[in-house]
């Protein structure tokens, strides 16, 4: 893996802040970082499927149910009605998030059941459906949603930053 001199590391971060003309970036990172902690979850239910330790398998499609359950959650209470409250025109955008949350949410919950069935293949199934829309959903989230929220909420994002953190 390559390696950054802490220098090099400084010169890059104070670009990416020019670039993001000092704005708060807070909501944007955190959120993203959480997606990223949910998509290793993903990997590892994938991965706990190439054994047939139904434990296992259960346990990692659990932990993966509880992460996205809690960041659907922090989303849906605490992001999109503070930015729907200041910015009206991300009315439609979050309708639209909080549908294939919805979407997500059955996903899950055939997850379960299909570890209760012990059906490797229906599991894997599942697993590929949900990464196709996990993809696309935090694709939005982390180019318009975010940012957007960032932008509108100054004053908030830090503290919404914290609760993923602390989470
Ligand atoms: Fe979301
Ligand atoms: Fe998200």
């Amino acid at each position: 893996m390559r390696r950054l001199s802490s220098s090099r590391r400084l010169a890059e971060s104070s670009a990416s802040k020019r670039a993001n003309h000092g704005m708060m970036t807070a909501i944007t990172d955190t959120f993203t970082e959480d997606h990223h902690r949910c998509d290793r979850l993903l990997a590892a239910a994938e991965a706990s499927a190439g054994g047939s330790d139904w434990a296992a398998i259960g346990a990692a499609a659990a932990a993966l149910s509880a992460a996205m359950e809690c960041h659907f959650t922090l989303e849906e209470d605490i992001v999109f009605p503070a930015l729907a409250q200041v910015f009206f025109v991300a009315e439609n955008p979050i309708e639209i998030m909080c549908s294939e949350h919805a979407q997500m949410r059955q996903l899950l919950a055939d997850l379960g059941e299909v570890v209760g069935a012990r059906d490797k293949s229906g599991f894997l199934g599942i697993l590929e459906t949900l990464h196709f829309l996990v993809q696309q959903h935090n694709y939005k989230e982390e180019g318009i949603i975010y940012p957007m929220a960032d932008g509108a909420l100054p004053q908030r994002a830090a503290e919404m930053a914290a609760m993923v953190t602390d989470g």
